[in-house]
């Protein structure tokens, strides 16, 4: 089991780099920085969502954060009052912490395992949240996993919450092994600025860590665990990613 160790914004810990930039880190930067997961369309839907949405004082936990980054500039302008990201990275929340600096709200850092702190969280009573986030990380979970969390989410969830799955999405009827190939076939044709090497370790990860579920498998979860609403609000043009809704 991983430490947990809760960074606060007013810690001043030694950002420790050369642990943080490993291939992976730095292949994932790139990809942000050439848009290729579509984070710019996605995150300004979000921004939307959270402007109009929440026009009082809202409380975010971000489940996966990484470095925060879009999720800051999502957050620029809102009523947040308080935020809370969870990652198992340390240096990731180390930068995240940096990028959070520019908005005005109390934050902390956790570093640890988000499938075991969501059902601590329960157990201890004391904190809810009106946005639960969590942004391609859902999809390391097995379905028993992702089933489990998304019925503890909605117990953290204040009454007129919402969970914001943002995510990769098998098709309807589509196989693991077919959503594999047909999304990496998308990947080598369209993220040109990959070298082969860059490539062979996103294929690497993907092929062992991802493992999505269809839009309605989720909507299904939504219903065994009543909440209110459900909606998609944004799919990409390979029928890959979503973003999915969840209102309390
Ligand atoms: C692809 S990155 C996404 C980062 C950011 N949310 C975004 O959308 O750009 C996935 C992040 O989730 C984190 N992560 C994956 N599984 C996790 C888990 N079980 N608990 C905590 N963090 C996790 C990873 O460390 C990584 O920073």
């Amino acid at each position: 089991m991983l430490d947990k160790k809760i960074l606060t914004n007013t810690e001043n810990q030694s950002f420790q780099p050369q642990e943080f930039f490993n291939d992976q880190w730095k292949v994932y930067q790139k990809i942000l920085d050439n848009n290729y997961m579509g984070h710019h369309e996605i995150y300004s839907i979000l921004q939307e969502l959270l402007l109009g949405y929440f026009q009082q004082p809202f409380r975010m936990l971000d489940l996966g954060c990484g470095d925060a980054s879009f999720t800051a500039q999502a957050l620029l302008n809102s009523t947040i009052t308080l935020y809370q990201g969870i990652d198992l990275s340390i240096p990731a929340l180390e930068i995240a912490k940096d990028n959070m600096a520019k908005i005005q709200c109390d934050t902390t850092f956790i570093q640890g395992d988000f499938s075991q702190f969501v059902p601590e969280l329960i157990l201890t009573q004391s904190n809810s949240f009106d946005a639960i986030l969590s942004s391609f990380a859902l999809h390391h979970l097995s379905l028993e996993q992702k089933d489990l969390i998304i019925g503890h989410i909605k117990n953290l969830l204040t009454s007129s919450g919402v969970f914001i799955l943002i995510d990769v999405f098998r098709q309807e009827a589509e196989d693991r092994e077919t959503y594999l190939r047909r999304y990496l076939e998308d990947i080598q044709k369209n993220w040109s600025l990959l070298t082969s090497q860059e490539y062979l370790i996103v294929k690497n990860h993907i092929s062992t860590s991802d493992f999505p579920e269809t839009q309605q498998c989720f909507y299904e979860i939504s219903q065994k665990y009543s909440f209110s609403s459900f909606e998609c609000l944004y799919e990409d043009v390979l029928n890959a990613t979503q973003v999915l809704c969840f209102y309390r």
